[in-house]
């Protein structure tokens, strides 16, 4: 029965919600398992567009179950917010969500941490975080003695375990500028608004490692979710310009608790070319009218934060380090349309350090910042592909292309996008650009 893992390759937003979406047809349980609501998916199905930020993007199937597990740091209003705005739209919500009781939880001081260190971090340059405190929250987590988790919502003592907390934290945003003036934290007043988000989520709360694990045993079709993208994970990805959990494959056994050896593929998620949102080296970044052209045509602004995406060329130095990363299989290649207007694209199959060619990525960002990349120039096909269903209708500098990307990225495509709806999606007979 296949496990499968949708992990995006790139620095995230490579349209990983589509996918999902699509792939929960031959799927029964469909899981996210890390970051939370700084992700942003969006689904588009019957000529309605949804953002989801912490519920799995299975929910619009009926018959999948969707788990929010216990890697994930949950903020309860945004989610208890996503969930009446699904279900003022018709999109059923109950029984089909459960949440990890082992998700740690986020509170208005992450979100005031977030602010206040994104200012102090790596020599002036902001990391550019979503300020949703996710960070501070993963922090807490990793320390454990400010940390509060799901679970711990519903066990006598929060009043006191949130008043020790506040104090703690009052002190630490002082030390770190804020102005921590008494009231800005009230203990009793997140107290009751934390235990009325708790009551109204009770009813899908889980031990979502059990689950899995029972699920995995009963040869059950699951597919892992991933959010960000495997060059924002935090142990092998462009750090400190990163996000605080592992976003690459690496990040979903423990994030679920599902070991490694269930998974029967890894399905890589690309973008015929490349966009970042918010700080740290990006080699192949258009800042030029090219930039602005992409980010206009894939309307490449952030899904959370509305902030306009930097674009760039393909990166196939990036994507072949995140592929071997995260155990891909095979890749989908996503808005691939976005560059039908192009005369010529480019993509960046070297790095240039020091006078020396190389195709590693380079561990330290220094050494990113420094890194020329050397480009390829592909033909560009320049006709409307949004109505192309079948690799043949492609035209053949589009298929050049894809080959091409396949080949430098050494995985086999196995999915092309030429649109954001459902059906704008291209099988790839397995034969086709295969490295
Ligand atoms: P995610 O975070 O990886 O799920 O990606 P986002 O939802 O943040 O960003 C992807 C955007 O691209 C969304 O607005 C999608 O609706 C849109 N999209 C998905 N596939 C395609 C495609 O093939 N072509 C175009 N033009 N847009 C697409
Ligand atoms: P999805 O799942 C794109 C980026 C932020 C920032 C860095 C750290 O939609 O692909 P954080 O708030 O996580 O501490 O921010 O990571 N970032 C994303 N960029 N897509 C995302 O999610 C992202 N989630 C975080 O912009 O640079
Ligand atoms: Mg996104």
């Amino acid at each position: 029965m296949p496990v499968t893992c949708v992990i995006g390759l790139q620095w995230g937003d490579e349209a990983k919600g589509k996918i999902v979406d699509l792939l929960t047809a031959d799927h029964d349980v469909v899981v996210r398992y890390q970051g939370g609501s700084n992700a942003g998916h969006t689904v588009v199905t019957g000529g309605q567009s949804y953002k989801l930020s912490l519920v799995p993007s299975g929910i619009f199937r009926r018959n999948v179950q969707c788990v929010v597990a216990g890697g994930v740091v949950l903020n309860p209003a945004s989610l208890i917010d996503e969930i009446d705005g699904l279900t003022s739209r018709g999109v059923r919500v109950g029984e089909n969500l459960i949440i990890s009781d082992r998700a740690h939880v986020v509170f208005p001081w992450h979100v005031e941490e977030d602010r206040l260190l994104d200012k102090l971090c790596d020599g002036g340059e902001a990391i550019g975080t979503t300020m949703r405190g996710i960070g501070p929250c993963y922090r807490d987590k990793v320390g454990r003695s400010l940390a509060v988790r799901l679970g711990d919502l519903y066990r006598p003592g929060l009043r006191e375990r949130i008043a020790q907390i506040v104090q703690a934290k009052r002190r630490i945003l002082a030390g770190m500028g804020g102005a921590a003036e008494e009231g800005s934290l009230d203990p009793d007043q997140i107290f009751q608004a934390y235990e009325q988000h708790a009551a109204r989520l009770r009813p899908h709360v889980a031990d979502t490692t059990v689950f899995l694990l029972d699920a995995v045993e009963a040869n059950k079709r699951i597919l892992f979710e991933g959010a960000q993208g495997a060059m924002l994970d935090v142990d092998h990805g462009t750090f400190p310009f990163v996000t605080s959990s592992n976003s690459s494959g690496a990040g979903v056994s423990s994030g679920s608790g599902v070991p490694g050896r269930y998974i029967t593929k890894v399905l890589g998620i690309v973008k015929a070319y490349t966009t970042r949102v918010g700080g740290g080296p990006f080699p192949t970044e258009q800042d030029n009218e090219t930039g602005q052209h992409i980010r206009e045509m894939g309307n490449e602004y952030g899904t959370v934060t509305r902030r306009p995406r930097r674009c760039g060329w393909f990166d196939a130095v990036a994507a072949r380090y995140a592929a071997r990363l995260s155990g891909v299989d095979s890749l989908a290649v996503m808005l691939l349309d976005v560059l039908s207007r192009l005369a010529e694209i480019q993509v960046c199959m070297a790095y240039e350090l020091d006078g020396r060619r190389t195709t590693t990525f380079p561990s330290h960002v220094d050494d990113l910042r420094r890194v020329v990349p050397v480009y390829e120039m592909l033909p560009g096909w320049q006709t409307d592909i949004t109505a192309a269903r079948t690799v043949d209708d492609l035209p053949e500098p589009a298929r050049a292309y894809l080959a091409r990307l396949g080949q430098l990225v050494g995985r086999p495509i196995e999915m092309v996008s030429v649109g954001p709806d459902r059906d704008q999606t291209i099988p790839v007979p397995h034969s086709f650009f295969r490295p």
